[in-house]
């Protein structure tokens, strides 16, 4: 039996949760739009053509905010593609996924889905063939009420009312040899802060999201983050991450990725923190996390020039999804710096919700613990005192195999638990310490385990990964739980008064 212990105060809060923490991601890309959330001949289409078992689960899964249209996909974008008459709108070639994007949804559609999906979107300008003055078109399209050419083609095309599009990002991924448009640092940070100049006028309240590294692999991060910020720190309120993990072979690894995700906003931090520094600011930069998940780079394939591809459907393993919620615990427990973070994707593309053309809808293993944690990891996120048993990984050495969690959420006096066993050969007697709490009672256990780790959901079979409820452990200060070995726990308290 291996051993961990975890002790949690009330009174060491990192930061108050930012309920954007939990947004995602819908990118013109492969069936994400077509045939994920829009298929106007579906039987459970609405009026709109909008599929409502899609939409039913997008609700469940507490999204507040959906990064739209890209992505790879925005930096050839025209937006003005896809307003007007639909039967009018082009098909284009996209030259990121190499797809005809038939324009059937735009960026007023996608507004639409929004209201409808109980959230809210964060939209991306086109930065890579499109200039400063095309988004603050956009964002006059979008934000401006009434009495110019952009905002009265709104009114015209149906909106009378300003979108109110809160949040913008300023492209995507400039800094990748593959973006359409790829420039250097200092190129993108004089083009990102000449738009966001443009954007803010016309909407003093918008927060903009600059590009920052998309990824710790390139050669070029951490100093693009560094120059961009040079470039941007005064003009925009966000720099972005990206980050995707896959099994490359050894699950020691792949589970310990959460390292590796906490050292990367770490650097980033840091590197903003600099900037902060050089430039005398008085503004703390915060990070948008706008992409992360488990990702099969490798393994992708492309179907060039065909509309709505089946490409990047992963199908989420049980492995998968516990790696998956290491990652939302590093999330939670860098609550302070990180403001925002999108799960991508939300539907088909390297997705938590699946669906077939004309058919079912599924919820993938990776559905359950972003669902957890977007649910219950609300209000304070606390820290937490953890010591385990280590396991030992070829990258990164003997490490403490236990990732931990926590949040306390004053409204209703609850406190939530969340922990990944890394543990692979056997069970941990686990402690956790809330003595700190006063009396606390335990309310739910949730353990996502199983025998069989490359497990998922399937039409056929779509109970094979979900979370099963054991009986709460009695106690109310200390509490001594044995957690079976590979596997992902929810528990949650109540403060008993
Ligand atoms: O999410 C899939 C792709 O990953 C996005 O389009 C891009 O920004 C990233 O490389």
């Amino acid at each position: 039996m291996k051993h961990a212990a975890c002790q949690i105060d009330k009174a060491y809060t990192i930061a108050d949760i930012d309920p954007k923490l939990y947004g995602s991601f819908i990118e013109h890309l492969g069936r994400a739009v077509y045939s994920g959330i829009y298929e106007p001949t579906h039987s459970r289409a609405d009026e709109q053509g909008f599929r409502q078992d899609v939409l039913e689960l997008v609700r469940e899964l507490s999204v507040p905010i959906v990064r739209y249209p890209g992505g790879n996909f925005v930096s050839g974008y025209r937006w003005t593609d896809g307003i007007g008459p639909v039967d009018a709108r082009p098909k284009r070639l996209d030259y990121a996924w190499l797809s005809v994007e038939p324009n059937q949804i735009g960026i007023d559609e996608f507004v639409d889905w929004c209201k409808k999906a109980n959230t809210q979107v964060m939209a991306a300008v086109n930065l890579g063939t499109g200039t400063p003055q095309d988004a603050g078109y956009m964002m006059e399209y979008c934000n401006h009420p009434a009495g110019t050419y952009w905002s009265d083609l709104r009114r015209k095309n149906g909106h009378k009312e300003p979108h109110a599009i809160k949040t913008w990002c300023l492209g995507n991924e400039m800094d990748g040899p593959w973006q359409t448009g790829a420039l250097s640092a200092a190129a993108y940070g004089e083009k990102a802060r000449e738009a966001a100049k443009i954007m803010k006028w016309i909407d003093p309240s918008v927060e903009l999201v600059c590009c920052g590294s998309s990824s710790p692999l390139l050669d070029s991060y951490p100093e693009w983050d560094r120059i961009v910020l040079e470039h941007t720190y005064e003009q925009v309120d966000y720099i972005s991450m990206h980050r995707y993990y896959e099994n490359e072979g050894s699950v020691e690894n792949f589970l310990t990725s959460y390292i590796d995700m906490d050292e990367f906003i770490k650097t980033v931090a840091a590197t903003a923190d600099y900037v902060k520094a050089k430039t005398r600011s008085k503004k703390t930069m915060k990070i948008s996390f706008d992409e992360w998940n488990v990702w099969y780079i490798q393994k992708q394939v492309r179907f060039p020039w065909m509309e709505a591809p089946p490409i990047l459907e992963d199908q989420y393993s049980l492995l998968d999804a516990l790696v998956f919620g290491g990652m939302l615990c590093t999330l939670l427990n860098n609550a302070d710096r990180v403001k925002m973070a999108c799960l991508a994707q939300l539907v088909n593309v390297i997705a938590p919700i699946f669906t077939e053309k004309g058919g079912r809808v599924l919820k993938q293993a990776i559905y359950y613990p972003f669902q957890q944690v977007s649910t219950y990891g609300r209000g304070k996120s606390l820290k937490t005192l953890t010591k385990a048993d280590c396991i030992n990984t070829p990258d990164r050495g003997m490490v403490p195999a236990m990732q931990i969690a926590a949040s306390y959420n004053e409204q209703d006096d609850s406190i939530s638990v969340f922990v990944l066993n890394c543990e692979m050969k056997e069970d941990t007697e686990f402690t956790l310490d809330l003595r700190s709490f006063g009396k606390v009672e335990m309310i739910e256990h949730s353990i996502l385990a199983g025998p069989d780790l490359f497990a998922k959901n399937t039409f056929e079979n779509s109970q094979a990964v979900v979370p099963k409820n054991e009986i709460p452990v009695v106690g109310t200060t200390v509490f001594q739980i044995v957690l079976p070995k590979l596997s992902w726990h929810v528990f949650r308290f109540i403060v008993i008064k």
